[in-house]
This record gives structure tokens, sequence and C-alpha cells, in this order.
């Protein structure tokens, strides 16, 4: 990650700034620098405002490409013409779901602007972010250099990603111990999903909306699978570790990335050295290429045996995994829970492992300690005022933040109303919490809990379709300036939701469609619409 030179001790930034040290420390640097106090010549007016300004570039700062659901093809076209940062931001996945450790926007930002030098980051985008992200770096040296930010205007929250206290971001995990697991889902549920306990190191909390993030090791047996593939030793050194250290700790198995395809091009030749480079350009000869894990691809190129130390550095770090946290510190210091769903799916007959859920799922024992860290929430809190209230829709696993919302504003005494809509597969089987979310309404703490089982009965329905039916009450609680939050799916689930937000306020509020979709625009830019979703 960045350098960073200690600057001259000069304090332009106040003690009291929402800044922890370390980024006080490199702002007042930079100002210091930026300003000439440090006896260099000061920047002029024209050259910091191309530094400071989005509009140094002559860009408007709209991102009509920000929809998670538009294909990066449509993303792409949107952002002809616009400057190569703009660019960068229309590749990532427009989820601002924070692996990266930045936000889409900033995370473009910081490659543009040559702070941040991994193109492979954006775990929802795949190998199509990155290997758009490769073809525009290439113009980056070709790019004037007004075009481009100068690493000293990334902003704070990429500062935040870089240089921050143990614990508060990938690039400086800390332990966590892990301390139980439990099924949320009974006999019958065609799910598989836990409810996971950590005990934090003294000092790392945590508020209600932030995610937290996992370092996960891979399977043994698919690492020494993989290690008999290759024909090797599993204590052979690499990086100064066994191979099978490496392999299980470090480095990616799944999906196989294009730096490999092209050193098993290398090793071969014929047909098979031409389907590699093939597949190293992102083409798919035989229309495998989205089943192709690392060892898939060793098994397709049987013939072929990188070297363990050329076959290690063709491969993707291992990259955490974030999950919203279930729990509140208010409610339970040190302790932190997160509700995980398992992913396991067969390709070809072999039984394929999502890494950190199967990781947190059954490869760690009470007692065990986890790389971990908080991902701050942007955008995704609680309001402000405890009165407010709120009208919460998390369906699957979404349910997580909402759970720590409820437990928050129990142990804060927050009087605002609180509603809640779950819907999972199946009644008796998927309604996670159900004992804590009924109490919790005897007690009166959830106003409302409002339920949809989407296989229960012969037609599907869905939370939204829960809402539509009691949509005058949502109206109302909105009219009353409830916040709205939706969480979970990203793709197909949170879009429908506003659509049937958009239908209820249409409705009830005696609006237009498109005043409806105004209404829920303002909503957004006020906060009172908030999502965190995957
Ligand atoms: C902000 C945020 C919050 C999140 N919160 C939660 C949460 O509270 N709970 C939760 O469970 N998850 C949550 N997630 C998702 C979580 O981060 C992981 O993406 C998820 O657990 C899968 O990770 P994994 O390492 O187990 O699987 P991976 O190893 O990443 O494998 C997942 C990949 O496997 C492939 N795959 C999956 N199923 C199939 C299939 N049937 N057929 C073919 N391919 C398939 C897909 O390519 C998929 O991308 C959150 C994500 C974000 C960004
Ligand atoms: N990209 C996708 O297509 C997709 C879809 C679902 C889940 N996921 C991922 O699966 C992981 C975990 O899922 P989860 O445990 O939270 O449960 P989930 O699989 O998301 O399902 C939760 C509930 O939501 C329902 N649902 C499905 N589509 C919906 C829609 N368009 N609108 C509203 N509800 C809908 C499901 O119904 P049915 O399953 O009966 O339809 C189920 O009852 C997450 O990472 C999520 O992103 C991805």
């Amino acid at each position: 990650m960045n350098q960073i030179t200690p600057p001259p001790r000069m304090d332009i930034i106040p003690a009291n700034a929402p800044f922890s040290d370390q980024q006080r420390q490199w702002l007042n640097g930079f100002l210091v620098g930026m300003l000439g106090l440090d006896g260099t010549t000061p920047l002029s007016p024209e050259q910091t405002s191309a530094m400071l300004g989005p509009a140094g570039d002559g860009d408007d700062g709209e991102a009509p490409w920000h929809d998670q659901t538009m294909p990066i093809a449509d993303r792409m076209k949107l952002a002809e013409g616009r400057p190569l940062r703009r660019r960068m931001m229309a590749a990532m996945a427009q989820q601002d779901c924070g692996q990266c450790g930045y936000n889409c926007n900033d995370y473009s930002d910081a490659i543009a602007g040559k702070s941040e030098a991994r193109l492979n980051l954006c775990v929802p985008g795949g190998k199509e972010t990155a290997r758009m992200l490769k073809s525009l770096y290439e113009e980056l040296d070709k790019a004037p250099a007004a075009a481009t930010p100068s690493p000293a205007v990334v902003p704070a929250v990429t500062i935040s990603a870089t240089i921050s206290e143990p614990g508060r971001s990938r690039d400086n995990p800390i332990d966590a111990i892990f301390t139980s697991r439990r099924l949320l889902n009974r006999q019958g549920s065609e799910k598989e999903t836990w409810h996971i306990d950590f005990d934090l190191a003294e000092g790392l909390d945590y508020v209600v909306g932030d995610s937290f993030g996992i370092f996960a090791r891979n399977d043994l047996g698919l690492v020494d699978q993989i290690i008999a593939l290759l024909g090797a030793q599993h204590t052979i050194k690499v990086r100064g570790k066994t191979l099978r250290e490496v392999l299980t700790d470090d480095v990616s198995l799944s999906p196989a990335p294009d730096t490999l395809f092209e050193l098993l091009s290398f090793l071969t030749g014929g047909a098979q050295r031409e389907k590699a480079r093939a597949l190293a350009q992102g083409e798919d000869p035989d229309g495998d290429a989205a089943t192709l894990d690392v060892m898939a691809t060793l098994q397709k190129f049987s013939g072929v045996r990188p070297h363990p130390e050329a076959f290690v550095e063709a491969l993707e770090p291992l990259q955490p995994r974030l999950y919203s946290i279930s729990s509140s510190h208010n409610a339970t210091p040190g302790k932190l829970s997160l509700t995980v769903d398992c992913v396991r799916y067969v390709v070809n007959k072999r039984r394929r492992l999502g890494l950190a859920s199967t990781f947190l799922a059954e490869r760690i024992n009470p007692g065990d300690q986890v790389k971990v860290y908080v991902q701050k929430a942007h955008g995704f809190a609680l309001p402000a005022d405890p009165k407010t209230p709120i009208i919460m829709v998390g369906p699957g696993t979404g349910v997580a933040p909402f759970r720590a919302f409820l437990h928050d504003r129990r142990a804060t005494g927050a009087p605002g109303k609180n509603w809640l809509f779950f819907g999972h597969q199946r009644s008796d089987c998927d309604f996670f919490y159900a004992d804590e979310l009924n109490a919790m309404k005897t007690a009166g703490l959830l106003t409302r809990l409002s339920l949809a089982w989407s296989r229960d009965g012969a037609k599907k329905f869905y939370v939204q379709d829960r809402m539509r039916e009691v949509g005058r009450e949502v109206w109302t609680w909105l009219a009353d300036g409830a916040h709205v939050y939706i969480c979970g799916d990203a793709k197909r689930m949170a879009k429908d939701v506003e659509r049937a937000l958009v239908d209820i306020i249409a409705q009830f509020g005696a609006r237009s469609t498109d005043e409806a979709i105004s209404f829920v625009g303002e909503l957004k830019k006020k906060g009172r619409f908030q999502q965190d979703v995957y």
C-alpha cells in the first residue's frame, strides 16, 4: 500500500476533527505542503483546483451507471467520453459494498490517482471488472496529467482504508476469537444458515450497520488435491512457507485467474496452448470458463504441471469476505455476531465450497483465532433521533443488521417505533430468530412484524408482496417520518422492494409514478432510505 512520508509537524487539522491520529497527521502534512507552509512553493489556484475538484477534469460528477443491476457493457457505454477515473468507476460492480475497502467512486479515484495499485479488489465485479480495469489502467500512463487526480486528492474514506488502526480495515486485520455457532434453520430446510459468535479484542468496537471482514482459510482437502495435481511435495518451501500453508492461507483457489491460464499457455503447446491463451483473454473456447476454479483448471490442462513457485505467483491473493453484523455493541460489549448463509454447490459432480461461509460453518473450532476487521458502514445506520420510526426489510440473511438495530434500540432505550419485514422460504424451518423476534413483539419493542414465506404456498410470496398488502400503513409510517432500510440480495430483491415502495407511495400518497420515484429519490438524498445489499 501507500508509502507515507512523515510530513513536518504543523497542525492545521483541529484536534477534535473526526480523524484518527494517523489521518490527522497525513492531512496536516498534505495541507502544509499544498499551502507552502513548509517552505516549498505553494500550488497555484489552478493547480489546487485541478487536484481537488472533481470538476478539475470537466466531469459533472453524475454517475448514471451507478446501478448494481446494470450489465458492465451498458455501464461502460454510459461512461463513454468521461475521464478515465469515471470510466474506472463504471467498471466497478456499483454495490458500494465496501469489500474493496472503499466505495466504488473512491476505489476508482484511488486507482486513477495511483495510490492504489491493486486492480482485483472488486469482489462482486469479479473477473469482468478486473479485466476492464486492467485495460483502462493501460490508458492511464498515456492520459494527460490533468485527466487523472493526484494521489493527494484521494478522499478521507481512502485514507481510512489505507492507514487505519488495527482491526479497522482490510489492510490491518487483528485476531478475534470464534466462540460458537448455531444452525438457524430447522429440519426440512433447503438452506444452511449459521448464527456465529466472536469475542473481540479489547478496544475493537463497532456500531450497528457496520460489517465484519473475515480472512478465511481454504479447505485443506482442496489444497491437498491441488498439490497432488501439481505432483509436488506439500512441504516444499514457497515464499518462506510450505506450499500447503501458502495454498491454505494466502491465495484464492476460486475462480482461476487469467494469469494462471497465461502461465499454462507458456508451458504447453498446440490446441492446449490456444485454449489457455483464449481463456486468459476472457474467451470461452469450451463453454466452461465460468466453472473453472483453480483445481478444475489443473484438471482441464492435466498434462501441464507448473512449478509450485510459478503456480503460486500466478494466483490471486485471498480476499476477505464481509458480513453484516447482527449484534449490538451497546447490548453486548466485546461480543459480535454474524448470520451466515453457507454456500455449497456441485459442478460436474465435484462439491464446491464457498470460502468464508464454509470456513465459519465447519473449519474453525471454538477458541480459534480468526483475522478480522470492522468495515465502517457509509450511509447505513440507525436514525440520529432515537424517536424516528424505522421500517426494515430484510429477507433471508438480510435480517442480520436489523437484529442488530433492534438489540441496539432496546439497549439504548430508543423510543422510536420499529417495523420488520422478514421473509424466507418456509415458515416452519426458515424463521431465523423466531423466539427472539416474537418476544420483542410481545414486549412492544417490535411494533410490527410482517412475514412472507416464499415456498409455503403454491405461488411465490415475497416481502414486497406483504408490503403491498399493508401499503396504507407503510405510507402512514413514511408520512410520520419513518426511515426505510433494505438488506440482502442486490441483484433482484432490493430493486423489487424499491419498486413496491414506489407503488405504495403512488397509491396511498396520491402521486403519479414519476412523482413517487422522485419521492423515493428525496428519501435517499435525506438518508431516509438506506440499503446494505450484496
Ligand atoms: C456488505 C456485505 C454484507 C454481507 N452480509 C452477509 C451476511 O450477513 N450474511 C451472508 O451470508 N452473506 C453476507 N454477505 C455475502 C458474503 O460476503 C459472501 O459473499 C458470501 O458468504 C459468500 O462467500 P464465500 O466465501 O462463502 O463464497 P465464495 O467462495 O465467494 O463463493 C461464492 C461464489 O460461488 C459461486 N456460486 C455460489 N453458488 C453457486 C451455484 N449454486 N452455482 C454456481 N456457482 C455458485 C458464485 O460465483 C459466487 O460468487 C455480505 C456481503 C457484503 C458485501
Ligand atoms: N444473485 C441471485 O440471484 C441471488 C438470489 C438469491 C440469493 N442470493 C445470494 O444468496 C446469499 C444468501 O441468501 P439468503 O440466505 O439471504 O437468502 P435468499 O436466497 O436471498 O432468500 C431469502 C428469501 O428471499 C426470497 N427471494 C428471492 N427472490 C426475491 C426477490 N426478487 N424479492 C424478494 N424476495 C426474494 C427467497 O425466495 P425463493 O428462494 O423461494 O425464491 C427467500 O424466501 C446472498 O449472498 C444473496 O445475495 C443471490
